[in-house]
């Protein structure tokens, strides 16, 4: 089902006023004792040469909890990928505040501007380089790596022979080694194949079911691909409203 087709009845106050209730409501939901990402009042606008600034973001504000997956949804153009930019730290804001745990990791959108090296291992190897570690470390995070994206038999393979999505699980196993706490994850699945989006939406679930310490923020269109998350935030006009599990798990 396509946003743009969907009629959001299930809209609900903004932020914090539903957020415990929200997530004990769910069975996959470990227990919230920290936030690990957190946008405070944000506000920014694209600076136009010839017209008057661009307001995107409207004081959003979103708070995600540790060790969940979390999905960003909203209409083209209302602000989703700005706002990933800016947990990432890519983009300033012209106000408000921001807390994202760290080390973090931006996954973009084509799957081509995410692998560098020629096989997969190193290229998940890769990131690794600027820290200090022994051979046996590298090459026990890396396994553990692509273990938790299913791709411990691809460790060989060149990285032309992979789909789109098994480069984008290259790409996120390569943020996993590097001891990523937060994944930021713009529409991966976006130029992907069915079979793909699945394969990649699993592993995204895979690596947090398998970790207390990684928390991920998914941006979609793709409503259906809610059932794999602990909490949604639907996004408007550069606002973002946060959705009851309840009403959004009944929309899938
Ligand atoms: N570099 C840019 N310069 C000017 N405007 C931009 C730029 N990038 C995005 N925008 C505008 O900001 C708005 C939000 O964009 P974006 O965050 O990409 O939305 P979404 O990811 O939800 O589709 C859109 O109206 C878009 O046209
Ligand atoms: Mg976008």
């Amino acid at each position: 089902m396509n946003l743009t087709s969907f009629s959001f009845p299930y809209l609900v106050a903004p932020l914090c006023s539903t957020l415990s209730t929200t997530i004990t409501t769910t069975t996959r939901c470990k227990s919230v004792n920290s936030i690990a990402i957190e946008g405070r009042n944000l506000n920014f606008s694209f600076t136009a040469r010839q017209t008057k600034d661009v307001p995107v973001l409207r004081d959003c504000s979103i708070r995600i909890p540790s060790g969940q997956f979390w999905m960003l949804l909203g209409p083209n153009g209302c602000g989703k990928s700005t706002l990933l930019k800016i947990l990432a730290g890519l983009l300033t804001p012209t106000s408000g505040t921001v807390y994202v745990k760290e080390p973090k990791s931006f996954v973009f959108q084509n799957p081509d501007h995410q692998v560098v090296m020629p096989t997969v291992d190193s290229d998940v190897a890769f990131g690794l380089g600027k820290i200090n570690l022994a051979d046996d470390e590298v090459r026990s995070r890396v396994a553990q790596a692509l273990h938790a994206v299913g791709l411990s038999d691809y460790m060989k393979r060149s990285v032309q022979t992979l789909s789109g999505g098994q480069k984008q699980r290259v790409a996120i196993a390569g943020a996993l080694a590097e001891a990523c706490k937060v994944l930021l994850l713009d529409e991966l699945t976006t130029f992907l194949d069915e079979t793909d989006q699945v394969g990649v939406i699993k592993a995204v679930r895979n690596c947090l079911d398998t970790s207390e310490e990684v928390t991920a923020l998914w941006v979609t269109h793709r409503l259906e691909e809610l059932k794999y998350a602990d909490g949604a935030i639907y996004m408007e006009d550069g606002k973002a409203l946060k959705l009851k599990w309840h009403d959004w798990k009944a929309a899938t």
